[in-house]
Parts: structure tokens; sequence; C-alpha cells
């Protein structure tokens, strides 16, 4: 006795082959519409915001604004001229506008200029909220004595890792926080 098959050129493929392979087909297609649903194209495409704050002279960024603007302690929007106006080289200067951390901390360059990247006062020991102290160039946990080094690297435990860091992109006068941390860590010297 031989096996039918009303497909010509796969003789041996049986009918329960047959059905394996289309509800095999049938469960891929909806994998994969399913997918697109929940990991819409925008993930894959890096959005604006995305874009511009890793990139903020991209052509496309011209005028779009990442993040949010930084204000004072006194809740007033930060003006760069300004700010460079009065900002000391080394200087470390206390921002406003994210809602965590709720506190960065600006970096004054030499020459004067904002640098890329804000750091967050959180300690990473156990959360408290790192003071800046100016005359010792250290952020000092009053918790439990961790010391970091006036680029947040740990100087003194029992903290274990460096203090975060924040996104900042200088555009139109503004100083913009943006809540993700740096693609790469620029405390972290290369080969
Ligand atoms: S929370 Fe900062 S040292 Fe413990």
């Amino acid at each position: 006795m031989t096996t039918r098959s009303s497909h010509p050129q796969f003789p041996l493929i049986s009918g329960l082959q047959r059905r394996r392979f289309l509800q095999y087909m049938l469960g891929s297609a909806t994998a994969t519409i399913t997918l697109g649903f929940l990991w819409p194209a925008e993930s894959v495409e890096p959005t604006l915001e995305n874009l511009c704050s890793a990139s903020p002279l991209n052509s496309r960024c011209k005028d779009y604004l990442p993040g949010v603007q930084a204000k004072n302690k006194d809740g007033q929007p930060l003006k760069v001229d300004q700010l460079l106006s009065t900002a000391q080289p080394g200087d470390r200067i206390g921002v406003k506008g994210l809602a965590d951390p709720r506190l960065a901390y600006l970096v004054i360059t030499d020459p004067p200029r904002i640098a890329e990247y804000a750091i967050n006062p959180t300690c990473t020991h156990l959360g408290c909220t790192v003071k800046w102290e100016a005359n010792q160039h250290q952020f000092v946990c009053p918790c439990h004595g961790s010391r970091y080094d006036n680029q947040g690297r740990v100087v003194k435990g029992p903290a274990k890792r460096n203090l975060g860091l924040t996104t900042v992109v200088v555009k139109q006068n503004q100083v913009r926080l943006v809540a993700r941390p740096l693609a790469i860590d620029p405390r972290v010297k290369g080969p």
C-alpha cells in the first residue's frame, strides 16, 4: 500500500505532516504580528528624544530640545550665558528639573563650560543624598561616610560604585537634563 499525497511533487508528505507544517506557519505569522504590536518600530528606530540627547548637533535636531530645562535651587530656569558669567572651573552647581534624582550637579570644566553630564547625588551605598563639599572637592555622604571625588568616583566606602550620571545638553542658551545615563561613562579611561 502506498502513501497518497495530493501534491504530486511531494509524494512522501503525509496529510498529518502538511497539517503540522500549516500550523507552524500560522503560529509564526501570529507571533510576528503580535511582536509588531508589542515592540513598535520606535523602539528600533531612534526617537528624536534619544537621537537629540545623544547627538544634539544632528541636522534633525536643529529645533528640538531634549529632556527638561534645568532650574536653579529657587526654581528659576537657568540661562547658560548668565551661569557661565559667574561660574568658575571646578564648580559643581546643583540644579533641579528631573523628578528623579531631584537634584543633579552640573560640572564646570576648565575653561568654563558646562560638561555633557551631571552628577547624581544619590549615594550608591544605601541611597542617602550626598553633599558637595567645595572646600574638600568631594561629595560626602552624611549617613555612613562614603566619599566621592569631584567626578563622583568612590574614594572611600562603604559605597562601592561611583555616583550615577545624567546626560546634559546645552542648547539655545538652555541647560537640558535628560533622564538617561550616558552611553559611555566619561570617567572610564579607554585602553
Ligand atoms: S548611604 Fe551613603 S554611605 Fe551609606
